[in-house]
């Protein structure tokens, strides 16, 4: 007779613990970035993507380290930094602004070793989860892929199969669990650091010009 495994326990790749593992810290800053109106208007929206910004600038050393190109083939052209750049100076965000937000993104301390792994994991995936928010970007405020959202705008290729293939990506890394407890870690402390940029930005924890 067999018997079929918990399903909670299943799966065990590195990319469904990460979304398991990250479930209830996702759904909560996606609620608080949410009660805080990003699309409400252009002002409330510029506050989001200083945090978009603080979050870009963390993780772009990452993306430009030879050891993690060689483990994801392609990720150098997956950094949005530039994008989120581009972005806040569409909306007409100041200088100073963005050079504080710059300061704040590269004062975080990534822990080394595997946790960069899940920093990776949530910055890529918050592209996937973009796709509503850039909808409602250009439906709400009239933004585009050329103009004030580029950054949430989906890969030419089709956001799901670039997805797809980052998660492929990790699953192939063949991490032991430690290791994945580790990248686990990465990806908690990431959306932490998100968190807490949400508090000090959008729900006006620094004086803001808007
Ligand atoms: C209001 C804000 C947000 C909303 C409404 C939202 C919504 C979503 C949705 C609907 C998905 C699933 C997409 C799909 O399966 O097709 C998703 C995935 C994801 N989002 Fe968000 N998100 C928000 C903010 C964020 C932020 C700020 C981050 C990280 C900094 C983030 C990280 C992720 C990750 C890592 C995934 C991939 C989950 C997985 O499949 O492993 N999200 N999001």
């Amino acid at each position: 007779m067999t018997t079929l495994a918990d399903p909670a326990q299943a799966d065990r790749t590195l990319s469904a613990r990460l979304k398991q593992e990250t479930h209830a810290i996702h759904d909560a800053l996606d609620n608080r970035i949410s009660a805080l109106s990003p699309f409400l208007d252009r002002a409330h929206y510029a506050r989001f993507l200083r945090v978009q910004l603080r979050f870009q600038t963390a993780t772009a050393p990452l993306y430009e380290r030879d050891d993690l190109q060689q483990r994801f083939p392609g990720l150098l052209e997956r950094s949005r930094v530039d994008l989120i750049e581009a972005d806040c100076r569409d909306l007409g965000i100041a200088e100073a602004d963005i050079e504080a937000d710059r300061t704040a993104g590269r004062a975080v301390a990534i822990e080394d070793g595997d946790a960069v792994i899940g920093w990776l994991y949530t910055n890529e995936g918050s592209n996937l989860g973009a796709a509503f928010l850039f909808k409602r970007a250009r439906k709400e405020l009239d933004l585009s892929a050329d103009f004030g959202a580029r950054h949430l705008a989906g890969h030419p290729d089709g956001r799901g199969l670039h997805w797809k293939r980052f998660k492929a990506q990790l699953d192939e890394l063949g991490l032991n669990d430690a290791q994945q407890d580790q990248a686990v870690r990465g990806a908690r402390a990431a959306f932490a650091f998100v968190r807490e940029s949400v508090e000090a930005v959008m729900a006006g924890g620094l004086a803001c010009e808007w």
